[in-house]
């Protein structure tokens, strides 16, 4: 291909667009410089993935761990290091990936947004040390944010191939997320910030706490939390 940024194979008519991504570990050659050639990594997933996505893309309701299993599988002897992670984004915001350490199990990564307001202040300091540490942050009537969340979920891969619908995930975050923090004031409207401040690491914090029981009831494991302040500001929490 002349451009290769240019998505490949072309859609026709009414398609579907994903991304799928590989994870290669090894040592750098010293010679080359290069870790593997990325054409290699290109032509494996053209030539060994793509016709497993495309196998099970005329399936309604497609086993997506087995789906998984047999891409990885398909790949992960053909590089010059081993492949150790595939993920598969399925849309912008929803994405699945499997682990070569784990191939009982994928990890699912849905994105969420929220808008809260709050005021970064902490009763232990002065007014003019809250001033000097939160800036206009600690303006007392607050400020807003358009919140993104991100939640990704360990879903076990049952014995037909499948892992726990998407569906599962996003009903459990809007009740326990959504609904209790979406349109509020961290500050005043939510106990879990009526005394501890609302930073976002502390944030992100709380979110995990409160989400792994319910994921946990669902059979799902959390692994990580990412919640983005802004667009540059984002903070992980995992156990
Ligand atoms: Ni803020």
């Amino acid at each position: 291909m002349d451009n290769s940024y240019a998505a490949w194979p072309p859609m026709r008519g009414l398609g579907r667009y994903y991304e799928c991504r590989l994870t290669v570990v090894g040592p750098v050659d010293p010679v080359t410089g290069y870790m593997v050639n990325i054409k290699l990594i290109d032509a494996a997933t053209r030539s060994r993935i793509l016709p497993v996505f495309s196998r099970f893309a005329q399936q309604a309701d497609a086993p997506l761990g087995q789906m998984m299993r047999q891409a990885l599988d398909a790949v992960r002897d053909r590089l010059p290091h081993p492949v150790t992670r595939i993920s598969l984004q399925l849309a912008p915001t929803y994405a699945i990936t499997l682990q070569e350490h784990d191939m009982s199990a994928c990890l699912i990564s849905q994105t969420y947004d929220f808008s809260a307001a709050h005021r970064l202040h902490c009763d232990a300091l002065s007014d003019d040390e809250n001033r000097a540490t939160f800036g206009k942050c600690n303006n007392p009537s607050g400020h807003g944010h358009n919140y993104r969340l991100e939640v990704t979920v360990a879903a076990p891969i049952d014995a037909a191939g499948h892992i726990t619908p998407v569906e599962t995930l996003d009903a459990i975050v809007n009740a326990h997320i959504i609904e209790a923090y979406d349109h509020k004031h961290l500050n005043i409207d939510t106990p879990a910030f009526a005394e501890m401040n609302s930073s976002v690491e502390n944030i992100v914090r709380v979110f995990y706490e409160t989400l792994t029981d319910p994921l946990e009831s669902a059979g799902l494991k959390l692994d990580a939390v990412r919640v983005w302040e802004t667009e540059k500001t984002v903070a992980c929490y995992r156990a």
